[in-house]
């Protein structure tokens, strides 16, 4: 096992009902910014739930966060949390709005030029607001972790950052707020999920049993509930377990100790900037191509996963790591998910523009082995054509 930090702050609350205790989460006499997406939340009675729950605090409201969230959005936000002098931010939404408001809080107190520093040079957060989260959307794990992907529209560019000063200081986690959900972002939330679980499994061997069980188990726990969730997105239980699992998936305690790759979320991000294909949609396109492209270097965790996971016992190792990217191609489809670049009319002109943007940015050293190279990414693009 490698050494490693584990620092999780976040204060879950689960489960029915809890929307309520956020009056107690919020420091008394603060001024709230409540931060959300397009209006699902005002077309499900979350909003009214936590208008009431928010009873007796002073807020102010910002609406409108998109998907893939807008720097250009969010930094309206930070204009208003400027001249309303907020103290607490509540997010009250998917991922997008929890990671737009991750930026919010970053970028309130940011003192450089511009806050989208943070993002395009890596510039240090050294203050941030607090803020909460009310999440409706099992996917990203953004409720228990401390990243956020920005896209700025202007230049169609999707970064991330993270800072132990942007966790949420809590996060809501009622799975009756996903009761509304369309079957398109279940199924999203799901890929995204299981792909965090791999990016962080499917690497190579360092002893480290308890993670892999703990990572299998979540790889189950989603592969046995997608059905149900899918079938009857009002099945409490299987929305519980799958809220659980996708926050486990990227709440950091399946990193500890491992070796992580996140290549693939690395590359796919570049499909969502150029052509606005859902996240969890672009790592179904580039998780298959980047396993077998991969496969001698990721060789002996991927005959552990297709045992463990798929029951997949027959064959040589290479034989079972290919049944074992089949089985997982063959699960996202089973979510109505696609899983070539073709499918969503993307082609060779746009690996060419993937090429030329991390020839600009330098990029270089990606994966576990930090040994894939501009080169290889073309290569992997290109067997997922
Ligand atoms: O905007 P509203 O009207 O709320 O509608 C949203 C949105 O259209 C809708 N929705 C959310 N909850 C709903 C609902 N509709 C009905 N009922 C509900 N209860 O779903 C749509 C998608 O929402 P979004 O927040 O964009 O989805 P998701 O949670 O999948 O977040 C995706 C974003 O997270 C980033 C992705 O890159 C993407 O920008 N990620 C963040 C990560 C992190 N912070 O750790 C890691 C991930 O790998 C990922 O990159
Ligand atoms: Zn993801």
């Amino acid at each position: 096992m490698k050494n490693f930090q584990f620092y999780n702050p976040v204060r879950i609350l689960f489960g029915k009902g809890q929307i309520a205790s956020v009056a107690q989460q919020v420091p008394a006499g603060t001024k709230v910014l409540i931060t959300y997406g397009g209006g699902s939340i005002k077309q499900n009675g979350v909003y009214e739930q936590v208008k009431a729950a928010l009873q007796g605090f002073d807020t102010v409201e910002f609406g409108g966060i998109e998907a893939n969230p807008h720097y250009e959005t969010l930094m309206q936000a930070v204009e208003l949390a400027r001249t309303e002098k907020v103290d607490f931010i509540l997010a009250v939404g998917g991922g997008s709005v929890v990671d737009g408001t991750k930026f919010i809080a970053a970028a309130v107190p940011f003192q450089g030029e511009d806050p989208w520093d943070i993002l395009s040079k890596r510039a240090k957060v050294t203050s941030a607001l607090p803020f909460g989260a009310v999440l409706t959307l099992p996917a990203t794990g953004s409720e228990m972790n401390s990243g956020s992907v920005v896209t700025r529209v202007a230049t169609k560019e999707k970064l991330a950052f993270s800072s132990p000063l942007t966790f949420p200081k809590f996060s809501i986690l009622d799975p009756e707020t996903c009761f509304t959900l369309p079957k398109r972002q279940i199924a999203n939330g799901i890929a995204d999920a299981f792909t965090h679980v791999l990016e962080q499994y499917l690497t190579y061997p360092v002893n480290t049993p308890l993670q892999d069980r703990q990572a299998e188990a979540v790889l189950l726990t989603l592969i046995e509930e997608a059905p149900k969730v899918l079938e009857n997105p009002r099945d409490y239980d299987a929305m519980a377990n799958f809220m659980w699992a996708a926050t486990n998936a990227l709440n950091g305690t399946l990193a500890a100790g491992v070796v992580t790759d996140w290549s693939t979320h690395y590359v796919a991000h570049e499909l969502t900037a150029l052509h606005g294909i859902d996240h969890a949609r672009t790592l179904a396109i580039v998780l298959p191509a980047m396993l077998r492209y991969r496969r001698a270097g990721k060789l002996q965790k991927l005959v552990q996963y297709g045992q463990r996971v798929w029951n997949i016992t027959a064959g040589t190792d290479e034989e079972r790591a290919e049944v074992a990217v089949q089985a997982t191609v063959r699960f996202f489809e089973s979510l109505e998910i696609k899983t070539r670049l073709s499918d969503y009319e993307v082609g060779e002109e746009t690996i060419r523009h993937i090429v030329q943007r991390f020839t600009e940015r330098g990029v270089k050293n990606l994966g576990e082995r930090a040994d894939v190279q501009i080169a290889d990414v073309e290569q992997i693009l290109t067997l997922s054509l």
